[in-house]
Order: C-alpha cells, then structure tokens, then sequence
C-alpha cells in the first residue's frame, strides 16, 4: 500500500492506495485562501500542515491497512507557493502562493539583472510573476526584516516533506516552478542564484521524483499511525503528479486539468520551448523527460466565482436532493445552446498567463443583452475556460508538439458538458482514466517505484492507469465553436491597454 497527499489551493487531499492503483480510503480538509489586496493570494503553511496530519491519520485509520503494510508517501502540491523558514523552522510570514500578481516590478528586476535571453537559456521561461524566484525578491524588497531572518526557502509541499522527514528537499518538477532551476541540467543554477543573491543554502537537495528523499520521523509516525523508516518519496508539483496519474508519461500523450486553475500538459521526451514564454517548460516527474504546460489562471476559479455570487439557490437546491450543486450547474448550463446566446466570456479574474502573460487582466462578459439569462451567463463562464484552453493547444500546435492522446481530469474533468466542449474545441477525442485521483495516484505512483514496487514511473502507469470514457467531437459543433473562439481571440487585444 501506498499513501499519495495532494496540498492544493481549495483543500489537501490524501488516498491511500492498494499498489494496484485500488483506493482504500480517502480523506479531504479545506482551508481559505486569503486575499489582503486585489492581486494578493496568501495561505497558512500551519492550515496546509494541520490538514496532512488530519487526512493521513483518517486514511489510516478508515482503511484499517496494517501500518506495517504502508510502504511509501508521495507528496504533490500547488507549485510556486513560497514558504519561508527561521533556523527554528518556524513559519516567517505567510505563504504568497502560485496566483498571486504582486510581483511586476521583481519581474522587471529579474530581466534587468539576469536579462530576458539567459533566463529563457537556464530556466527554460521568461520572468515569471507568479513563480518563486519573483516572490522571494519581493520579500527582499518589501519584507527586509523577514528575509534577514530566513533560513530555508521550500515550496508548499516540501514543507510537508520537512514536517514528515525533517528533510530540506524537493525534486525536479516543482523546482522547475521556482525558476532557480536549471531545467536542462536539472540541478539548482549557480549563476542565477549569483546574479540575483539569493544563497543557495536557503534551497533544498533537489531530487528526482521517483527518488526517496527521507523517511518519516518517529515522532511524526507516532502522530499519523504510520511506522518510523516509512519512505517518503520527491513526489511532484500538482501537474507533474496528475501526468502520472493520467498515463501521460511518453510522447504524444497530454492532459487537460481543471481545478482552481486550468493547464494543458504535454509530455516530451526533449526539451521543447515557446521562444515567446507563453507556455512554461518545466522538467517531468519522469526521470530524462520534461514537458510543456499552459496555463488558465482562472479556470475552476471562475466557476466557483459565479457559484458562490450567483447561485445561492442552486446551492440549497442541491443540498436538499443530496446532488453536487456543480452537477445542477452543469444541467442549467446544457439548456443553453452553443455559444451562450452570443454571449462571451474572459475567464481572466486573477490576470492570466498563457497565451497573454498579462497580470493586470481581468474577467470580462462580452455581449450582454437584454435578453440573457443567468443560465446563459454560466454556459458563457464555462465555454471561456474552454476557448482560453484552446489557446494553450494552439502555442502547442506552433511549437510542432503533436498530441495523439487527451485525457481530462481535474473536478472540471468530471463534468461529461465540459469534457464534450474540450473535445469539440480542441477537435480530438477527449479520454478519461478510471481513477480521478489524478496528483494523489500520480506520487502514489511514484513512491510505489520509490518503494521498489515498480521499476519505472511508465512501467508503473501501465500496470496501475487505465482509460475509462471516450468524449468524441460532435461534427455539428466544432464548426460553431470555432467561430466563437475567433471572436473571443479578438476581444482581448481590444482590451489589453484599458487593463493596465
Ligand atoms: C502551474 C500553476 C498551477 C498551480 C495550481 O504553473 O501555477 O497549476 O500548480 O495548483
């Protein structure tokens, strides 16, 4: 048995896994995100710790697996996230995570001191805001005091791996998110850590993914259930870990995910990269092996957003019959026919980075008539997730990366309305996998070839994922999305200079 935790945004969750990919128990705590200003999102490295301890002592205990028979942890987890530590370990100031926009002039510091050509050559991308190396500048800028009292510097799921293990470490797929990473070489970069100052000792041991970065502490084993010496494995960042999960582990092969965020993910075999930044390249939880990503900053978000301001009563509804009110929105929105009514929708309420890398955009409706409805006003906020997916599958498409094989996962990826929008945008057969624990599986994957189960992270995925549904375009649709989306292409370059 295997145990995957996955530190998101809304919530972590944690399976425990029989070595089959089987679920035995499965266990999910919430916790707020916190926004002190328009562009600022925070969270409480204290609320991520509490929900580990609080899921994995539930799996434990509800499995009733003998703890004798658990035999590794992998950890995922909202990349980006910068967690900042005293020499006591303890927390310095809450965590500035992965959507935060706070850092466009760290941005200009980064291409002023390094230069826009040399971090494309060692990190693979262009300056990032939402990326570590940004935030840990706007600390040094901002925050002196905090940054003087920093020691270690370690991504949100690392920290965990810290609390587990009393290891400072992390591996490559989430360290490539921190743009210190030299992606090529897959190890820190000494140059860029020069050119910008930060000190490398504040970084972890960067490992492999698959590879065992420590084992659980007496007394965190004592605290969880578990026995001391369990392995604990590098495990990966949410996207790298759902790639696992899905199967999407060789060329050819991708996955669209919508949580919080929504990302399109493409496995290669070499290094590929957008010379205009606008899709990230990051190193794959697959040892020798990277891939590209696009990302919807506001993707799950923006459902969620019109949820919780707009649909009060399909909430009650819903709590009353005992159906997910997402399952009620969902039928809502199928009443309306494609294209909302010639209603548009931008889905940038948090700015948005692929294809425009513009932290000053925001949300828009566009076309509102008289006419509309509530209903036409859900149909358009999930179509516009849907086309800002399709410009991720586009930067791909200009990059001469094939894709041969889609799979759709993420709460999104449940919903059979927005699988068969995916399948008729992007115009190719939309899958699922029979697991929908997409980042949990993935590092359960990983600490299972960890705990010398499997060979190899492939070998792994084809004994353990399996393809279960098949969304086919519908031939009648894909001609109208697809006028649609060019009048959404067009909506955003009329808009850019008012947003800033
Ligand atoms: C990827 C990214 C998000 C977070 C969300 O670059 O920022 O997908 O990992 O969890």
């Amino acid at each position: 048995y295997v145990i995957g935790v996955d530190c998101g945004t809304s919530g972590t969750k944690t399976v425990l896994f029989r070595e089959d990919g089987t679920v035995m128990a499965s266990a999910t705590v919430e916790y707020p995100m916190y926004q002190p200003k328009n562009g600022y999102a925070e969270q409480d490295p204290a609320d991520w710790k509490a929900a580990m301890i609080r899921t994995i002592q539930t799996v434990v205990t509800k499995s009733g697996v003998a703890k004798e028979e658990i035999k590794g942890i992998g950890i995922s987890g909202q990349m980006h996230g910068l967690v900042m530590l005293d020499k006591e370990n303890q927390v310095l100031r809450k965590s500035i995570i992965w959507c935060d926009q706070r850092t466009a002039a760290e941005v200009e510091e980064m291409n002023r001191v390094v230069g826009r050509e040399k971090l494309m050559e060692i990190t693979a991308n262009p300056a990032l805001t939402g990326w570590t190396a940004a935030k840990i500048l706007w600390v040094r800028n901002n925050e002196p005091d905090v940054y003087e009292k920093c020691r270690h510097i370690l991504l949100p799921k690392d920290y965990l791996r810290l609390i587990l293990t009393g290891e400072y470490a992390t591996e490559v797929s989430d360290a490539s998110g921190m743009q210190l990473l030299d992606i090529a070489n897959r190890c820190w970069s000494d140059e860029l850590l020069h050119l910008l100052q930060i000190d490398k000792d504040l970084l972890g041991k960067v490992h492999e993914s698959c590879e065992v970065t420590g084992t659980l502490t007496r007394e965190m084993a004592d605290t969880l259930g578990l026995c001391e010496g369990t392995v604990v494995v590098g495990g990966a960042g949410d996207n790298a870990a759902a790639a696992v999960g899905t199967g999407v582990v060789r060329d050819g092969k991708a996955f669209t995910t919508i949580g919080t965020s929504g990302v399109v993910f493409a496995h290669t075999s070499s290094m590929a990269m957008d010379t205009k930044g606008r899709v990230h390249t990051c190193c794959a939880a697959v040892p020798n092996s990277w891939h590209v990503m696009g990302v919807t900053q506001g993707a799950g978000l923006s459902l969620k957003w019109f949820r919780d301001n707009f649909c009060a009563a399909e909430k009650q509804t819903a709590s009353l019959m005992g159906v997910d009110e997402y399952y009620l929105m969902d039928k809502e929105a199928e009443q309306v026919p494609v294209g909302a009514n010639r209603l548009l929708y931008l889905p940038y309420l948090m700015g948005e980075r692929t294809p425009h890398l513009d932290p000053n955009a925001r949300g828009v409706f566009f076309g509102l008539s008289a006419m509309h409805t509530k209903r036409d006003m859900l149909r358009a906020v999930l179509e516009g997730v849907t086309y800002s997916l399709r410009d991720c599958v586009e930067v791909f498409r200009e990059m001469g990366i094939s894709v041969d094989d889609m799979m759709a996962c993420g709460g999104g990826g449940t919903s059979p309305l927005w699988r068969s929008m995916l399948a008729d945008l992007y115009n190719c057969p939309v899958k699922t996998v029979a697991s929908k624990e997409g980042p949990s599986l993935g590092v359960a994957i990983l600490a299972s070839v960890g705990a010398g189960i499997y060979g190899s992270v492939p070998e792994a995925c084809d004994a353990i994922v399996k393809t279960d549904k098949t969304q086919n375009p519908q031939a009648e649709n894909v001609p109208v999305y697809e006028s649609y989306y060019q009048l959404y292409r067009e909506i955003y370059p009329a808009l850019k200079a008012q947003f800033a």
